[in-house]
């Protein structure tokens, strides 16, 4: 019979504090959805590539490491870019496993800023 009243304290203890957490988080959880939106598209391609491209590439897509093509004078169209970092080419090694389709696009936007 004790056992029982300690568990029904228990239960209750629990559902008084899941109430007044419910209570606090619907005003914080509107406040932070509306920051996350903002979040510009520009700033995600720049991240990825100085994550995973400054290695080869440099900061200015000119450096050349292990014969990395130089950005700044690539010919190549957005499509072609696209096609080039995720399946690789050469010594370049392809970015389908690591990178979603929408950050390779991110990316493959990014360097054309690169150029001068
Ligand atoms: C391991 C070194 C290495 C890394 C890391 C790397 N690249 Fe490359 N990249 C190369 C090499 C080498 C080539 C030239 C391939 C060839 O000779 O066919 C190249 C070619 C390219 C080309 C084609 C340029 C042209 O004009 O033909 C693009 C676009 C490109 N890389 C973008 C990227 C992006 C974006 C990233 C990051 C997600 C990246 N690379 C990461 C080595 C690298």
């Amino acid at each position: 019979m004790k056992k029982l009243i300690i568990a029904i304290g228990i239960v209750g203890l629990i559902w008084a504090c899941s109430n007044a957490e419910s209570g606090n988080s619907s005003t914080s959880t509107t406040a932070s959805s509306s920051t996350a939106s903002e979040t510009p598209k520009q700033e995600d391609g720049e991240k990825i590539y100085r994550q995973y491209c400054v290695t080869c590439h440099g900061l200015y897509g000119d450096m050349g490491a292990s014969g990395a093509a130089n950005l700044n004078e690539t010919k190549l169209s957005l499509e072609e870019k696209i096609e080039v970092i995720t399946n690789g080419r050469n010594t370049m090694t392809g970015f389908k496993s690591l990178l979603s389709e929408a950050k390779i696009k991110a990316v493959a936007e990014y360097t054309k800023e690169l150029k001068k």
